[in-house]
């Protein structure tokens, strides 16, 4: 079995093993015609369940075999033009390169014993994004799982400035379309139940401010105690981006941590043509930015950023074995003293990587198309009257709903769009996502993929039209 171990007997098992993957992915890539096959959880699990784990192939090109199977086969493919639904993005070539690297490598980045150059390269690339954002000398940060993570460790600083101990005083601010774990960070950290204050949003899905400023007012009337107002430059669902500097100005009013959860609209950060939609980020004092998002890499890949470094002491514990405190004074750089995790991924290395072979530029072009298109598709979705179309875009999301001219009850309309959205997926035709608008059922596109045109969005369109039609003709049947 030590024959599997990858060391200096093993590199040509490695790089075979790892060519013939590889091969099997590139072939894969290179014929499939849909983004899904429309498998459903009952068909699927059966060839899983009969896999024995205890029985092992012992066979690398068995295994490959296999996995086309359980695996390959049936998996949602995010490279195809016509998925278009969730903020996940294709990814670029020399982010998966970088993935391949740092997985054989395999370096810790908690500390400089377990990485070296490691540490220096995540550095590198914080100070560069904190840069890119404008948050001045004193700012740092660290690579994290997820924008998840990143919004949690945000918070957790937030609360450690905060000016009181008693956490039942502590409210958050977010608008009503802020990502859920805003409200999962806060009951983490231990907040009351109605910590985090729901701001309404306008008809752009931005946040009120004028909201915002008289429920900061009403905190501070209460006795309480304003923690942080977390402003989105994105929204999940409509991609929409908060007022920042009247947020930043809010903040500042008011004495309160700014957390921007750029998750999405961190793009702007490298946009040669959009970046000035982020204009007041640089007055945060925490960012969220997931690079797994609009940044083309390979899940994981995010960071938190933060205007003081000194503020990352609130996650630093020591232990003996890993960071003893004479580390500091030896001045041996370490990441574990930012972080919320301890063993933890190279994840930088993608982005590095990325950066090095097609620069900033070149990854802020890619976003900038699919903002383009986002606006075509805008435009096309308002000329046709089958469909209504909510908000127009800031980034690359479209919320729409199919309209039937022959149906007035809206509940039916929600069933049609809600049955549509299934009837695509079980397809493989395409992939969209949903969501909901007041009460309301809608459909979304996410666009992330420079490759998909307009063509392409208006032949899903036809399709989601052609199956909600189905839906309602059924419907009367039923009726009748
Ligand atoms: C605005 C926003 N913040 C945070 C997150 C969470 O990021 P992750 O899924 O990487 O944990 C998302 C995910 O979609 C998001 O859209």
């Amino acid at each position: 079995m030590r024959s599997h171990l990858l060391n200096d007997t093993t590199a040509e098992l490695y790089r075979s093993s790892v060519s013939e993957g590889v091969e099997r992915v590139a072939a894969k890539l290179a014929t499939t015609t849909r983004p899904f096959t429309g498998v459903t959880p009952d068909a699927l699990a059966p060839t899983i369940d009969a896999v024995d784990l205890d029985r092992p192939l012992h066979d690398t090109i068995a295994v490959l075999d296999e996995l086309e199977d359980v695996y390959l086969r049936d998996a949602v493919y995010f490279h195809h033009p016509r998925y278009l639904a969730h903020l996940n993005c294709p990814v670029v070539i020399p982010a998966v390169l970088g993935e391949a690297i740092l997985s054989a490598v395999n370096s810790s980045l908690d500390t400089w014993d377990q990485s070296a150059g490691g540490t220096l390269i995540e550095r590198k690339l914080i100070d560069w994004t904190a840069g890119r954002i404008g948050l001045g000398p004193a700012a740092d940060g660290v690579f994290t799982s997820g924008g998840s993570q990143s919004n949690l460790q945000a918070l957790l600083l937030a609360r450690q400035e905060a000016k009181t101990e008693d956490l039942a005083k502590l409210r958050i601010f977010a608008s009503e379309v802020s990502h859920f774990s805003v409200k999962k960070s806060a009951t983490l950290l231990g907040l009351d139940a109605k910590a985090v204050v729901s701001v309404p949003v306008d008809k752009d899905k931005r946040m009120q401010t004028v909201v915002l400023a008289a429920e900061l007012e009403r905190c501070r009337e209460d006795g309480l105690v304003p923690m942080a107002v977390v402003a989105t430059a994105g929204t999940t669902d409509f991609g929409s981006i908060d007022p920042l500097p009247e947020i930043a100005e809010l903040c500042a009013q008011y004495s309160t941590w700014m957390h921007v959860d750029a998750a999405y609209g961190c793009g702007l950060l490298v946009s040669p043509k959009n970046r000035d939609r982020l204009t007041g980020i640089e007055r945060a004092d925490s960012v969220t930015v997931d690079y797994h998002k609009s940044f083309f890499q390979p899940v994981s890949s995010s960071a938190v950023l933060v205007r003081d470094g000194a503020t990352l002491r609130h996650a630093t514990y020591h232990a003996e074995y890993l960071n003893p405190r004479r580390t500091v004074a030896e001045r041996i750089p370490n990441q574990v003293d930012k972080s919320l995790q301890t063993t933890r991924r190279f994840d930088a290395l993608k982005l590095w990587m990325t950066l090095r072979v097609m620069g900033a530029d070149g990854i802020g072009n890619l976003f900038d198309e699919v903002c383009d298109l986002a606006r075509e598709g805008w435009e096309l979705l308002a000329a046709d009257p089958r469909f209504d179309v909510v908000v127009e875009p800031s980034l690359s999301t479209l919320v729409y709903r199919y309209i039937p001219a022959a149906v007035t009850d809206p509940a039916e309309i929600d069933r049609a769009n809600l049955y549509a959205r299934k009837a695509l997926f079980a397809s493989g035709d395409a992939v969209v996502a949903g969501t909901k608008v007041g009460e309301r059922q809608y459909l979304k596109f996410t666009l992330l993929n420079p490759e998909t045109t307009l063509a392409d969005i208006s032949a899903v369109l036809d399709l989601i039209a052609g199956h909600a039609e189905q839906y309602l003709g059924e419907s009367l049947d039923r009726a009748s």
